[in-house]
């Protein structure tokens, strides 16, 4: 039984209904949709017509692959993806952006001197925003994660389309409320898939997250400083954690002071991954998480709490039920 309230459940199986019944294809702002030319204006151009119009539904339609860089997703947007959005692996399509204050530096902070490219889809200080359609979003991260390693040390950041700064993830949604993630494949991230950072009301089902089982740092689902979550229904097979319950780093975390709690990961499936992850992030704490009905097989790890010295809070009240382990190192 999940006792928080998601007004916006309603949409399973429903017709999606934007507001003022407004659609904004990339289409009809010059996107070619051919997966080979660049259609991050007119990606970015529908967009900023749906946060004009205080929201609405931006259809990525099939049988197009949009090929774009980094955008924003503003408050009561609907991204309904039925065909296909493909990450741009040209840096000079993303912008970048400060990160996260509980972080206190970029994702590969010890690399990049605390700078970031923007995730591919983000969200800041919005409200109400779904990602849905039954098609996919590609990251294309191959050269992404090649770069990682490029040289001769173990990990850089060195050349394109890296150039010394930290990777984007795929999808981060950033002090959001009531957000809803369904039916959607989540492919080849450049560094973590699904990040909901400060956010309160999430709802995540039937999302599959795909990713070679070498690629570096391919979270699936990094519940990070967040409250009220309800992820259920889902796949996972990549690089790294499947699942990461978090909250903010050292310092930076305790300053910042969000503790991720009521979380409920239920009747997943998971393949390759570093396993079901409780921190090493969680300087703010973490409590009251259960894990229910989740199979694993052929993973590194099954269930994992970690942290680190001098990191701090705590972990508390977390359950695991019917958890299925098979193939486990
Ligand atoms: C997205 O929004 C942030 C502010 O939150 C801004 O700095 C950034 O330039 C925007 N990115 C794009 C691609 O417009
Ligand atoms: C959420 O956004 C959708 C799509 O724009 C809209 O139809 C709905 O009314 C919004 N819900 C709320 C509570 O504002
Ligand atoms: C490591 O790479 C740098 C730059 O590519 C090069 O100058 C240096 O000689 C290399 N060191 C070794 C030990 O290969
Ligand atoms: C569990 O998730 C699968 C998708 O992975 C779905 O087909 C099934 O209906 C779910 N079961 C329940 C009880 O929701
Ligand atoms: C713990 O989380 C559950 C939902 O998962 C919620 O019903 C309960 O109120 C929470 N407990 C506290 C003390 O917040
Ligand atoms: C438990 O998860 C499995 C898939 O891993 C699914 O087939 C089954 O329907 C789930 N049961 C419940 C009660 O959610
Ligand atoms: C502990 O977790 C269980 C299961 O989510 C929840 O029902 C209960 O309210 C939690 N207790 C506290 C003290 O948070
Ligand atoms: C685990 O995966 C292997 C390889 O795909 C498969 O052969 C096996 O049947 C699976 N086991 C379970 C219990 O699902």
């Amino acid at each position: 039984m999940f006792l928080i309230v998601f007004p916006i459940l309603v949409l399973f199986g429903a017709s999606l209904q934007p507001s003022n019944g407004q659609v904004f294809n990339p289409i009809h702002y010059g996107a070619k949709g051919d997966g080979i030319s660049d259609d991050t204006a007119a990606v970015r151009a529908a967009l900023a017509a749906a946060a004009s119009n205080n929201g609405g539904e931006v259809l990525f339609d099939a049988p197009f692959a949009f090929l774009t860089g980094c955008f924003n997703v503003t408050s009561n947007v609907i991204l309904n993806v039925k065909g296909t959005i493909l990450a741009s692996q040209d840096s000079s399509n993303y912008v970048q952006i400060e990160p996260l204050p509980w972080y206190g530096g970029g994702q590969d902070a010890q690399l990049s001197g605390n700078l970031e490219w923007q995730p591919v889809v983000r969200s800041y200080k919005a409200s109400n925003i779904t990602i849905t359609g039954g098609g996919t979003i590609d990251g294309q991260g191959a050269p992404w994660w090649t770069c990682l390693h490029r040289g001769n040390d173990s990990e850089h950041l060195v050349g394109a389309p890296c150039n010394g700064i930290s990777r984007p993830n795929l999808i981060m949604l950033v002090y959001t409320t009531d957000v809803t993630i369904y039916d959607i494949t989540l492919k080849d991230s450049p560094s973590w898939t699904t990040h909901l950072a400060y956010c309160t009301n999430v709802h995540i089902s039937h999302v599959t997250v795909l990713a070679p089982w070498d690629s570096p740092n391919t979270d699936g689902f990094d519940i990070d400083c967040c409250v009220n979550v309800l992820l259920e229904n889902s796949f996972y097979s990549g690089g790294d954690d499947a699942i990461a319950v978090q909250s903010g780093m050292d310092y930076f975390g305790r300053t910042f002071g969000r503790t991720t709690e009521n979380v409920i990961i239920r009747n997943m499936t998971i393949e390759r991954s570093h396993g079901l992850s409780i921190g090493s992030e969680m300087s703010a704490g973490i409590r009251n998480v259960t894990f229910e009905n989740i199979s694993v097989n052929g993973s590194d790890a099954g269930v994992k709490i970690k942290s680190q010295r001098g990191r701090g809070a705590f972990v508390q009240n977390v359950t695991y039920t019917n958890i299925r382990l098979y193939n486990v190192k």
